[in-house]
């Protein structure tokens, strides 16, 4: 059964103050009950990840993941942090080409395949990001987009490599913009990224992979989106950053 999840994703939000205050909320949440194949993903701000595997660490169906990690193993470079940094202080999974990288730090889906391959050497679960601009939604060219984005950054993995990843589908006119795709618009791109992956390894592997919908996911519109047979859960920002709303979108995994 593949696993539904949802996924906090914090950006660059919450002073310790803040991060203590979510993260103990999260830790009161009683997720004994929550079934095996949910599970809930925690991306906190670097400074944070080592608080946030003492509150969550042994949580129940609770995994922590970095928001990003460097994609060369280690050295000298400046200000970067290396997926062997992250698995030594047990981080669980990391978030891969959120458009947000690859916009402001022109990350490219070769630079992507490179951090994808050191995750997983890294035994760190990929979590990776993709999804159209608006122009490229308008001009209905998503399904390409997106499926350039998959080819150029994970179809050099092997069967058994992929199957350790998950993927976000986030359309970039919803980030963050209040403005989710419809229920329709998210199963149609889960399925054809699920059709895609069936193409490339085969039906049974694409259905084992987790394809979560990123974009303006909320308490009011999680069960909705979660109920399309090919949306795997979601990845969420701004309302990750209230408890009781994250804990319901939680709440809210089919
Ligand atoms: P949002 O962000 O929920 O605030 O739209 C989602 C994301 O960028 O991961």
């Amino acid at each position: 059964m593949r696993l539904q999840i949802a996924a906090a994703n914090w950006k660059m939000n919450a002073t310790l103050e803040e991060a203590k205050s979510l993260l103990s909320k999260l830790a009161e949440f009683d997720s004994s009950t929550l079934p095996n194949h949910h599970k809930v993903i925690v991306s906190v701000p670097f400074p944070y990840l080592m608080l946030a595997k003492e509150y969550l660490g042994k949580k129940h169906g609770f995994m922590v993941a970095a928001q990003n990690c460097y994609n060369q193993p280690k050295g000298a470079f400046t200000g970067e942090v290396s997926a062997l940094m992250l698995s030594s202080i047990n981080v669980d999974a990391v978030l891969i080409g959120h458009s947000e990288r690859r916009e402001y730090f022109s990350e490219s889906n070769e630079m992507l395949a490179q951090k994808v391959n050191i995750a997983l050497e890294n035994e760190l679960t990929p979590v990776f990001c993709c999804g159209e601009p608006l122009s490229i939604r308008e001009a209905n060219t998503q399904n390409e987009y997106v499926a350039k984005q998959l080819k150029e950054s994970l179809y050099h993995l092997s069967p058994e490599q992929l199957m350790q990843v998950v993927i976000a589908y986030e359309p970039i006119w919803a980030i963050g913009t209040g403005r989710t795709a419809s229920d329709e618009q998210a199963q149609e791109m889960h399925a054809f990224i699920r059709a895609e992956l069936a193409k490339q390894y085969g039906q049974e592997l694409a259905n084992e992979i987790s394809i979560l919908y990123g974009g303006s996911v909320k308490g009011s519109n999680s069960i909705g989106l979660f109920s399309q047979p090919d949306v795997d859960g979601g990845l969420v920002g701004g309302a990750s950053l209230n408890a009781d709303e994250f804990i319901q979108i939680i709440q809210s995994l089919s």
